[in-house]
């Protein structure tokens, strides 16, 4: 009930730009030895390149292809499949995920309950142009804190079927390997996710511009109105009306680098009301999330 009252409304509008973009290597080849080294080495070569950047300013329809990282996750188990939040493609098998997407009392998918679409623009149409990719999950992997009554360390990752390969509309995004707290910048979420509290789920993928604050600030705008915290592992992120709402969990923060680069610097995971003045959008931080992250990345277990 809780849950359902922190979960609602507004989406996505805004801006973003990038230009001139470097072009993609094609995937990568070679024994399965050299294999797991050079993954990690196209990854951190081609993550957060989007060669489709934005055209749009001021629009909050995203353009397809303009977050190529950006994973629709649906439940198939009920008949048709169902979107219910988002995930973020980073490196050739593993999407990066919010754990309350995965792990709740009432809702504990198997992984063969879902599907991911990679490379998905309009989730209701097949031709929107997009050579969509669905892929099964072979494993479910949630943050072993995760905390349902705290919502604290709220992040899982799926481990996919099948390894991906890169292309110009399928690029891993970035993820934050130093101590920047990325306060004051401008960030970008994007999602299928509700484009008013309690409405219906977008078909297309949008995106908000929102502004990250000092979490000092945001522990004030929450203090005493929720039984969760904000802890150094969140980050807050607002641009009042603008932001994620229902069934865009699990999906990606994005702060562009000087390079132009995307880098995911937070997962979308709760708050309350959509884009109420009084109260920022809640994201787990990746930056304190780093070790976890790679120590599923990094094998096969
Ligand atoms: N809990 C919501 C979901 O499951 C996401 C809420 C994000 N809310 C916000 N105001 N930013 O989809």
């Amino acid at each position: 009930m809780l849950l359902r009252l922190l979960c609602f409304l507004v989406l996505m509008s805004l801006f973003s730009s990038c230009s001139a973009i470097p072009r993609l290597d094609r995937p990568r080849e070679g024994s399965a030895d050299e294999e797991v080294v050079q993954t990690k080495g196209d990854v951190e070569e081609l993550c957060g390149i989007a060669p489709n950047g934005a055209k749009i300013v001021g629009g909050n329809e995203a353009v397809p292809g303009e977050f190529p990282w950006m994973a629709g996750i649906f439940l198939t188990n009920r008949g048709y499949p169902r979107l219910f939040c988002g995930g973020s493609l980073i490196d050739h098998q593993h999407i990066l995920t919010a754990a309350h997407c995965v792990n709740q009392t009432y809702h504990r998918p198997q992984p063969a309950d879902l599907v991911v679409r990679l490379n998905e623009f309009d989730i209701s149409s097949k031709d929107d142009g997009l050579d969509t990719l669905h892929v099964n999950v072979e494993k479910i992997f949630v943050h072993p804190l995760w905390n349902e009554k705290e919502f604290k360390d709220d992040l899982a990752i799926l481990r996919l079927e099948q390894e991906v390969d890169f292309d110009p509309n399928l690029v891993p995004v970035c993820l934050p390997r130093g101590d920047e707290t990325f306060t004051s910048k401008s960030a970008t979420v994007s999602g299928w996710g509700v484009t008013k509290e309690g409405g219906r789920a977008s078909s297309t993928l949008r995106k908000a511009s929102v502004q990250i604050e000092a979490n000092e600030d945001c522990l004030l705008k929450y203090d005493g109105s929720v039984p969760f915290q904000i802890l150094e592992s969140n980050l807050c992120a607002s641009n009042p009306p603008r932001d994620a709402c229902q069934n865009d969990s699990g999906g990606p923060l994005v702060v562009q680098g000087d390079d132009e680069r995307w880098t995911q610097v937070g997962i979308v995971s709760w708050g309350i009301g959509c884009g109420d003045r009084r109260f920022p959008g809640v994201y787990a931080r990746i930056s304190s999330y780093i070790d976890w992250i790679d120590s599923i990345t990094q094998t096969t277990n």
